[in-house]
């Protein structure tokens, strides 16, 4: 078996937006992890870089804020905290502009150290960094990594990539959907390709329908400006929810290669049933919350948040989604997502068909369809729910009871931030779990048609109170086909 912390080569990496948000919660913590178990080469070094006007001791000041904010105190070695943040450096730099990339250039001098550059920034800046990389001669085998959004549209996601490729190729190019670094969505490929179990009842013969479901607690907090222009549809389906419903459908590829997998994923994509015209409407359902309360007392509304009298933004989405495929015609696919719903709960339901023919009598109780539950997040596991016979004298009475993996009790190891995987997987230049550029451009292709049927129409998102499942429509979507949404208490 593979050591469980591979080691990895000495790195340089350049954080463009050092001193955001997501380099405080995510990057820092994750990087600093990662030192901490001794995956982190000595000699590697961590560059802040932003349009801040600071100096190392001020970027350190501010990772060890971030770390201990964001690391718990039992998870904070001070040993380790120090040594890592000695690896910490900063340069002042305007991405349009020159200054600050001479500094940077001399910092990386001519080292042939993998060299990686990480934009934490919005995708309005990504052009003019990577144009500035380009200019200054930084690009000579530097990895990039990039954040979504990656465009607005299909048209815009292109304009994007084509900046990035413009300095960059494919194969150096790393987007990032963090979905895709966590725990258990890499468990679905374990799940699906080492088990002889599931595959031969994997396709539409024993699969009555998939269920995607990505519940949020949370409302706008601060990014109410980033996300009024996106709403769920682009924040969390096009990426994070797409490339779930992919890994559950495709294909196996003929080996864990990254373009072996992103190939199957594409195919997924490119065959998904277009939603268009008529269809936008009895497929898809749009909400917005409204005042309402969660575990922690009343919430104000999604307009209240935004401080703005009206806005269409979705801030909650359901669809039922088609594949045109050999293995799931006649299986459909629901997906669902939204904020301020009652629990954080990411999961994924695989719903088996129901048995053809029952020896039992009507004493026995109805006998549900098998189920398969991967859940993603909170209390990391897969449940797969099955009928067993209720013990004891009395007859045959059955019941629905679940075989219940959960990883924390199984596995006695904290489990890392999707982050901690990802950052490495690019160190060690893999390419597995990023998005490849004609997989963004064929979600967005999917997306595009809804989004603009959403757009058009003069109907504002349908309302539903905050601490809800949404709105009343995303339960008929179901009923209408006489399914249900899974919930668990
Ligand atoms: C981000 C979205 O990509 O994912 C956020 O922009 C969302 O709106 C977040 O809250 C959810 O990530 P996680 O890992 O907390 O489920």
């Amino acid at each position: 078996m593979a050591p469980r912390i591979i080691a990895v080569e000495p790195f340089d990496l350049v954080v463009f937006g050092a001193t955001g948000d997501l380099a405080a919660r995510k990057l820092i913590p994750a990087l600093y992890h990662r030192d901490e178990v001794g995956q982190v080469p000595a000699e590697a070094r961590i560059i802040g870089a932003s349009r801040r006007m600071m100096d190392d001791a001020g970027f350190r000041a501010f990772a060890r804020e971030a770390l201990e904010r964001h690391v718990s105190a039992a998870e904070r070695n001070e040993a380790a905290l120090e040594r890592f943040i000695e690896r910490l450096s900063y340069v002042p730099i305007s991405a349009g502009a020159d200054e600050g990339w001479p500094q940077l250039a001399a910092l990386l001098g001519r080292s042939e150290r993998i060299r990686i550059f990480y934009l934490a920034t919005g995708p309005e800046l990504f052009g003019p960094i990577c144009e500035g990389i380009g200019r200054h001669g930084l690009a000579q085998n530097a990895r990039i990594v990039v954040e979504k959004p990656i465009g607005k549209s299909l048209a815009s996601a292109r304009t994007v990539n084509d900046a990035i490729g413009a300095v960059f190729p494919e194969d150096r190019i790393y987007r990032i959907d963090h979905y895709l670094g966590k725990e258990t969505v890499q468990n679905l490929m374990a799940l699906r390709f080492a088990n002889a179990l599931f595959e031969p009842l994997w396709n539409a013969s024993h699969i009555d329908h998939v269920q995607i479901t990505v519940a949020e607690t949370l409302g706008l907090e601060t990014r109410a400006g980033y996300y009024d222009t996106a709403g769920a549809l682009r924040d969390m389906v096009q990426n994070h929810i797409l490339q779930l419903l992919c890994l559950v459908a495709m294909e196996p590829p003929t080996r864990l290669s990254a373009d072996a997998v992103r190939d199957e994923k594409l195919k997924v994509l490119k065959s998904l049933t277009p939603i268009t015209g008529d269809r936008v409407a009895d497929l898809t359902v749009r909400g917005q919350y409204r005042a309402g309360a969660n575990a922690s007392g009343p919430v104000r509304g999604y307009l209240e948040e935004l401080g703005r009298p009206e806005s269409h933004t979705e801030t909650f989405a359901a669809l039922r989604v088609d594949i045109d495929s050999w293995r799931w015609a006649g299986t459909p696919f629901y997906l669902r997502t939204g904020k301020r719903l009652p629990s954080r709960v990411s999961e994924i339901m695989v719903a088996f068909r129901p048995i053809p023919h029952s020896v039992f009598d009507r004493s026995a109780g109805p006998i549900a369809a098998n189920r398969l539950v991967i859940r993603l997040q909170p209390d990391e596991g897969v449940k797969l729910w099955l009928m067993i016979k209720d013990p004891g004298p009395g007859g045959m009475r059955l019941r629905q009871v679940p075989l219940d993996m959960s990883f924390a009790d199984v596995f006695e190891t904290r489990n890392p931030d999707a982050y901690e995987r990802l950052l490495m997987d690019v160190v060690r230049g893999n390419q597995t779990l990023f998005m490849r550029r004609d997989e963004v451009e064929a979600a967005w292709s999917f997306i595009e048609p809804i989004l603009d049927a959403w757009a058009a129409s003069p109907e504002p998102p349908r309302p539903y109170t905050a601490g809800t499942w949404g709105p009343t429509s995303s339960v008929a979507l179901l009923e209408r086909d006489r399914r249900t949404w899974h919930e668990e208490a």
